[in-house]
């Protein structure tokens, strides 16, 4: 059976990107289809300035809001990184494997640094080495499938190299995975500015559309959505990002094509309009199970905890084969 690993970071609030981009399709097609697991992320936030508190609060978070979203610990595993010890384990083996020129031309390293010292704040030896953590978490469960919006493909692909290098120095212990972008949404943009991606920290949040956002709070930022000059409602990301980003949000909400969903509509306008709808509805039951699920944390701590268990069960064998392919004596 298939191999499905992607995880999520608890860096912020999620948004409609992380659920078109990854979260639904978990949900819809990979723990139906394959051996799924799902992962909040968190020794990976720690790689940028954080607070200790908000990042235990969106752990939680973000791992009720899975649930919210349809994973169904009985059809796959989900769980909290830092729960299973083989993620850091394996993290400083690809250390080993990785170079350092590979981690510096990771586009999100290069983007990242340059905003925490925009900050004021010096860039951490972890948000270099991010990749080789990435690849650990990928590689630890014999991963073939990582489904993941395309700013993930980069990561991924780092993930490939350092499984095919390990095999043929070591022996072979990795499977190669690959990464499975959705056709449509795989990039979904900035409400306010849709050259850039709708990511957690926007610092106004006015172009992000939060998974939690009340529904008049997400129409009112659909409906202020930065159009582009022009008129006619055509599907083209490069000349007109704005109606583009509109178009493939709806497309995806509503399972159709964006170009052919562009000749419906005369207006902006009514374009703004149907989509701040159907992103509503496509809320509406994510929120209403998270309140539930809020209403019993017990319940997610359960999940969690035998996540964590299945998960490290999972892992321990290949992480411990690769500590004795690479050279490492056996504990005994
Ligand atoms: P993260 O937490 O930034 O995002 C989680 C998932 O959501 C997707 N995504 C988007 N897709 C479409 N449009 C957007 N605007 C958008 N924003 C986010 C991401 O592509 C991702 O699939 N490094 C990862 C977390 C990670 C991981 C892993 C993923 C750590 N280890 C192993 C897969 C496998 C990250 O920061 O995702």
């Amino acid at each position: 059976m298939t191999r499905v690993f992607s995880g999520i970071q608890p860096t912020g609030h999620l948004t409609l990107g992380n659920y078109l981009g990854a979260m639904r399709r978990w949900a819809e097609v990979d723990q139906h289809q394959a051996d799924s697991l799902f992962c909040v992320v968190d020794l990976h936030a720690l790689t940028v300035d954080h607070d200790p508190a908000r990042v235990r609060r969106l752990s939680r978070q973000a791992a009720t809001l899975l649930l919210a979203a349809g994973l169904d610990p009985e059809l796959c595993t989900v769980f909290v990184q830092s729960h299973v010890d083989e993620h850091a384990r394996l993290s400083y083996l690809m250390e080993c494997v990785a170079t350092d020129g590979e981690m510096r031309r990771m586009i999100q390293y290069k983007e990242k640094a340059v905003r925490e010292r925009e900050r004021g704040g010096s860039v951490r030896l972890s948000l270099l080495t991010y990749p080789a953590l990435m690849a650990a978490d990928i590689l630890a469960y014999g991963t073939d499938e990582v489904p993941v919006g395309d700013d993930q493909t980069q990561h991924v692909e780092l993930a490939r190299d350092l499984a095919v290098r390990f095999n043929q120095r070591y022996g072979h212990t990795f499977v190669v995975p690959r990464a499975t972008p959705p056709k449509v949404a795989s990039r979904v943009m900035n409400l306010q500015v849709p050259t850039s991606k709708m990511g957690k920290s926007d610092d106004s949040g006015q172009g992000v559309v939060y998974l939690l956002d009340e529904p008049d709070v997400v129409r009112k930022k659909i409906m202020r959505a930065v159009t582009d000059s022009g008129t006619d409602v055509v599907y083209d990301r490069e000349a007109r990002p704005g109606v583009a980003n509109l178009l493939e949000i709806l497309a995806a909400c509503e399972g159709r094509d964006p170009e052919g969903l562009s000749g419906a509509y005369q207006s902006y306008g009514a374009l703004k309009k149907d989509t701040a709808e159907a992103v509503v509805e496509l809320l509406r039951p994510v929120q209403e199970r998270h309140k539930e699920l809020c209403a019993d944390p017990g319940h997610v701590d359960g999940v969690l905890r035998a996540g964590a268990r299945r998960a490290r069960d999972m892992a321990r064998p290949r992480v411990d084969a690769a500590y004795r392919a690479i050279g490492l004596l056996p504990a005994g």
